[in-house]
């Protein structure tokens, strides 16, 4: 008969005492545990919580969606801060701002009472029609990843764990309880595996989430080759894999999910049934070592977040405070891309105009609780025909009549709706919606002064109306703040510097994804033929123009990039290559560049794209203003990984540097060797 321990005599046990390392309190608490007890531990309650072991003082556990704000769902309908959307928060390539972001994304959970953050989703943009591209960041690994540290970082400095999603190769919403991904060594090494290896050895990630799909046939919670040997043999994941929401029904028994390394079934057992468990463990189908395996790395992640400890010593959670929506604002005001402006009819000088219209449904629509799990209820949210209405205030009248209007604003997009950025559901086409390619033409009849505002979150085909408007900013679904932030871009108490964390395709034709069907949507099999080659690594080295380019985004000021150098011309193992440019503001307004470091092998023996990011930096200057900015290259900037070797290498020879505005502008260019030691 297990023993009952007094309030009192818990207090006094080793895993309750602060003052030792969290390695003896798990193994304390581990040892007290029943084997039932271990079994309960293994699966969810209530959709958002493991199951309480009051013996042993041990509280529910407990997490919430999502990855842009705390969901109303998993927090008994809390309003919270709804910031903007991952894909917004890549564009602003400002790691301090996702440090932040992380950060008050942590105080509001910690606030409703969560322990787990279900976030940052970092599935590779592959597909532009993919339904949670919105969700998710770009289509680079090295921007992948540095936008995702940082965030971790944030929430788990709040001892907030975070559980970096959706691991891996969930890159479509179609099929995905069902579908393999076929792929590659190498596309998994150097394009899927690098967000979620950073996480771990970068920021110590204390849970990742097992995809619905599988990974060369096997189902990501029963990948014993990419959870156990990978994640957490190579890598030294020490947190704990909860699976998606019934992402293990379809796998055939529990043994494989325990031997792959699953601690946590959610949203309820189905093969972490404690029945089941006892008939398997009683067959030898797994030992009690793998299943203490699984369970300390849960108990290891409730230490971490303090959950055994005085709440009095823990960071204290706030929730719609005004530093979270200033941190909103800043976000939506750095990661929304000025994607054309002709004539620089942009920004707009307001004492100089009487008449405006605004027009398109995404001038109206609140956007935050739709999209699905990630869905946010915030106490407010600011639509762009509001933010412009309080820009205007009472020196600019808006009208109806878009002939009369001196300058017309065309709110367009998509709407979360079934194919039009949404969880399971992927779109169908890059197409607008019908109605706003005929409102587009009805108002470009009426008035040359167009200004476009995408509301929306993935890529959209233009080139059927981009010629006919003279502006369009991308402004993503930019959070609670997105309509002032909007109306402060126009009227240019915003320099917009953001820049795209993935390319728009001219046509969906041109994209790697969509050479054939059995690339996307495939069936029970995906097949990622296009290897390495996603996004501009594909677009760039088949020399296919985009719509608009990865890294692309204006200015209201321009920036002359100039006097390149390198301390060395060649350089091997253990070294490094330092790179040096000046940037200066030639325009009148200050502003913020990004500027970025492509790194291109010359001859290469093997197929490589003709560039890949290996550094970024955002400046931010005064008109005239001068910075010298430098860039640290060691050889794992040059590597690749060799599926004959099955590992990675560095060939000797010539590399080039590319430094530019985007991948497709390149201002400055250099060469250098590298050879092995
Ligand atoms: C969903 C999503 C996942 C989310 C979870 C809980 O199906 O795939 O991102 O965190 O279930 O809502």
């Amino acid at each position: 008969m297990s023993k009952t321990y007094t309030p009192e005599e818990l207090k006094k046990l080793p895993f309750m005492n602060e003052n030792l390392n969290i390695e003896q309190r798990v193994e304390d608490l581990l040892k007290r545990l029943e084997l039932k007890e271990k079994f309960k531990l293994c699966a969810g309650r209530h959709r958002w919580e493991t199951k309480p072991i009051d013996r042993l003082g041990i509280p529910a556990f407990l997490m919430t969606d999502g990855p842009h704000g705390v969901a109303p769902h998993s927090s008994g309908g809390k309003e919270c801060t709804y910031f903007p959307v991952g894909i917004c928060r890549a564009a602003t390539w400002n790691h301090d701002l996702c440090f932040q972001f992380g950060k008050a994304l942590a105080e509001e959970a910690r606030e409703v009472g969560a322990h787990m953050i279900l976030g940052p989703g970092v599935n590779i943009d592959r597909t532009p029609l993919c339904g949670r591209t919105f969700e998710y960041q770009t289509e680079d690994p090295y921007l992948n990843k540095k936008m995702a540290v940082p965030v971790i970082k944030g929430v788990q400095g709040e001892r907030i764990a975070a559980c970096i999603k959706h691991y891996i190769c969930n890159n479509q919403e179609k099929n995905r309880y069902t579908y393999s991904a076929e792929v590659s060594q190498r596309a998994l090494e150097e394009l899927y595996f690098p967000a979620y290896k950073a996480a771990v050895e970068e920021a110590d990630v204390w849970s990742v989430m097992g995809s619905y799909n599988k990974i060369n046939r096997v189902y990501g919670c029963a990948h014993k080759k990419l959870l156990k040997k990978v994640l957490m043999d190579r890598w030294g994941f020490r947190g704990f894999v909860v699976s998606d929401w019934n992402a293990t029904h379809l796998i055939d028994n529990p043994e494989d999910c325990i031997k792959a390394g699953l601690s946590l079934e959610m949203p309820r057992a189905k093969h972490y049934k404690r029945r089941y468990l006892k008939e398997a463990f009683s067959k030898g189908k797994f030992t009690e070592e793998e299943l203490d395996e699984i369970v300390k790395r849960l108990l290891r992640v409730m230490f971490l977040v303090g959950i055994f400890d005085d709440p009095s010593t823990l960071p204290q959670g706030v929730r719609n405070t005004k530093e979270h929506q200033d941190i909103a604002r800043k976000i939506a005001e750095e990661g929304i891309v000025l994607l054309r402006n002709e004539d620089n009819i942009l920004p707009l000088e307001r004492d100089q105009i009487q008449k405006i219209a605004i027009k398109g449904l995404n001038a109206d629509r609140k956007l935050a609780e739709g999209g699905g799990s990630s869905a946010v209820k915030p106490p407010y949210e600011i639509t762009p025909r509001t933010g412009l209405e309080q820009k205007c205030e009472d020196k600019i009248e808006i009208i109806d009549d878009v002939e009369e209007a001196e300058y017309v604003f065309l709110v367009l997009g998509l709407d979360h709706e079934e194919h039009n950025d949404v969880e399971n559901s992927d779109r169908e086409s890059l197409e607008l919606p019908e109605a706003q390619l005929d409102l587009i033409d009805e108002v470009t009849e009426k008035n040359e002064n167009i200004i476009v505002i995408l509301i929306n979150g993935s890529p959209i085909r233009m080139d059927n109306w981009i010629n006919k408007v003279k502006a369009i900013i991308e402004a993503w679904y930019p959070g609670q703040e997105g309509g002032h932030v909007i109306a402060d871009i126009i009227f240019g108490d915003v320099n917009p510097s953001g820049k795209l964390p993935l390319t728009f395709p001219k046509r969906l034709e041109d994209s790697p994804a969509h050479l054939t069907e059995k690339r996307y949507p495939g069936n029970e099999k995906v097949f990622y033929e296009e290897n390495i080659f996603v996004g501009y690594r594909y677009f760039d080295t088949q020399n296919i123009k985009p719509l608009f380019p990865f890294g692309f985004g204006l200015s209201y000021t321009n920036f002359k990039y100039k006097n390149i150098e390198l301390d060395k011309t060649e350089f091997s193992d253990n070294e490094k290559l330092t790179i040096s440019l000046k940037i200066e503001n030639i325009g009148k307004r200050e502003g913020a560049e990004i500027i970025q470091l492509y790194i291109q092998k010359v001859h290469p023996k093997i197929e490589r794209p003709v560039k890949e990011l290996k550094g970024f930096k955002k400046v931010f200057l005064t008109p005239k203003q001068n910075k010298t900015i430098q860039f640290k290259i060691i050889k794992e900037a040059l590597s690749y990984y060799d599926d004959d070797l099955k590992l990675w290498n560095v060939n000797e020879g010539e590399y080039k540097v590319l430094i530019g505005g985007s991948s497709r502008d390149i201002r400055l260019e250099s060469k250098f060797n590298y050879k092995k030691q």
